[in-house]
């Protein structure tokens, strides 16, 4: 058995992880470690004890609890860690830089410090997973790639910016086998109600006006999250230590036009007046500091690992409206009352 722990593995891309791999590499041991924060939830882990016993546990807890990442590597014996856990939501980082610097730097630096000496005898390798955010922003031309210099536009880009350093650094200093992936804006099935795709969602079934920020010409990359898993599986088990990877699917789209198109369907679905779409959304003060636009170069994934993304993106934007559709008791359960606050807080009267 090779011990994998998972962190964030109760969070979106995660959870779709875990699962992925607990399917496509049957001699893998999978421990997620996750704090449960108000974007974890164990419904999205559900069923895997049962589905693959005595290869799959769940353990709640901080990245940043050094003593209880020590117990677990003294455990498992882990030969990968993938680090999905995060802070991820740049609203919130508006809101509340710290809890972004605590858990992305100090959590990942607790992470590889104790990776680092767990690994001094044995080796094992560590993938970092990140974002194209790091890069900052880009005018209307032009994309990312690996030698882009890092300059984070938002606390959460800013505290992804130093995890990625710190991890850059532990293979330079300590020799530690780290890879690092840079991806763009997922979407797919069990993302947080609160990023784009989601949220708009879940507005418009409530009959509430679709938020979009500035004029809604922002552009973003897309890529469904199976295809980032792809991605980070590939860079975990073939990546160059040391190295960093850009993953992407080169999938432009403006925000307006994503918010269009989730209407339309939705309509389609929902039998609303098409006509009468536009009413449904809300032009809204724009995000301070909004990054006008991302966009990813993944030839070096390409070339090196072979990457190749597989969902077509208006065929996984249809599959995730769907997704939401049949999961409604999945998104209703976790609009707590702690996350009703934070939507009353972020957009106040203006939605
Ligand atoms: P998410 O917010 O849905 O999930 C994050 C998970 O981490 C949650 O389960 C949460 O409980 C857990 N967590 C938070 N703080 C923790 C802590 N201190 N200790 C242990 N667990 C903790 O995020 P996501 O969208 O699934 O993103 C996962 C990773 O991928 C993040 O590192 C993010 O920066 C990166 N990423 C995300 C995107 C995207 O579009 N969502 C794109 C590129 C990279
Ligand atoms: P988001 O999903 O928060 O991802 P990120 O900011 O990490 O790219 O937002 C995606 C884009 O959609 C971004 O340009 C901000 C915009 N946006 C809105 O216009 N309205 C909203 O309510 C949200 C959440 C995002």
């Amino acid at each position: 058995m090779t011990g994998v722990l998972v962190t964030g593995g109760a969070g979106f891309i995660g959870c779709n992880f875990v699962r992925f791999a607990l399917k496509g590499r049957p001699e893998w041991r999978v421990v997620v470690l996750d704090a449960l924060t108000y974007a974890g939830n164990l419904e999205n882990l559900q069923g895997l004890e049962e589905a693959y016993p005595g290869r799959y546990r769940f353990v709640r807890g901080d990245v940043t609890d050094s003593a209880l990442l020590e117990k677990l590597f003294g455990e498992e014996g882990f030969e990968y860690v993938v680090h999905f856990a995060a802070e991820s939501h740049v609203d919130r980082s508006i809101l509340g830089p710290l809890a972004f610097v605590r858990t992305n730097v100090l959590g990942t630096a607790a992470l590889l410090e104790v990776a680092r000496l767990a690994w001094k005898e044995k080796k094992g390798r560590y993938l970092q997973v990140s974002t194209d955010e790091v890069y900052g922003a880009l005018g209307e031309e032009g994309a990312f790639t690996e030698s882009t210099p890092l300059d984070p536009s938002s606390p959460y880009s800013a505290s992804k910016a130093a995890a990625d350093h710190l991890v850059l650094a532990y293979h330079r200093t300590f020799g530690l086998e780290a890879v690092l992936t840079r991806c763009c804006n997922n979407y797919g099935p069990y993302q947080f109600p609160e990023k784009l795709i989601p949220f708009m969602i879940v507005r418009a079934l409530d009959g509430k006006p679709c938020p979009v920020y500035g004029q809604g010409q922002n552009v973003r990359d897309w890529i469904h999250v199976q295809d980032h898993n792809r991605g980070v599986l590939l860079a975990l088990e073939k990546g160059r230590p040391g190295e960093v990877y850009n993953l992407g699917a080169r999938c432009e789209r403006r925000n307006l036009d994503i918010v269009r198109a989730l209407l339309t369907e939705l309509s389609v679905l929902k039998g609303w007046d098409i006509s009468r779409l536009e009413e449904r959304i809300a032009f809204v003060k724009d995000r301070p500091g909004h990054d006008w636009r991302y966009a990813i170069d993944p030839g070096k994934a390409e070339r090196e690992l072979g990457f190749t993304p597989q969902v077509p993106f208006e065929e996984g934007l249809r599959d995730t409206v769907a997704w939401y559709l049949q999961n409604e008791g999945w998104w209703r359960r976790i609009l707590s009352g702690e996350y009703l606050e934070f939507v009353k807080k972020l957009y106040g009267t203006q939605a």
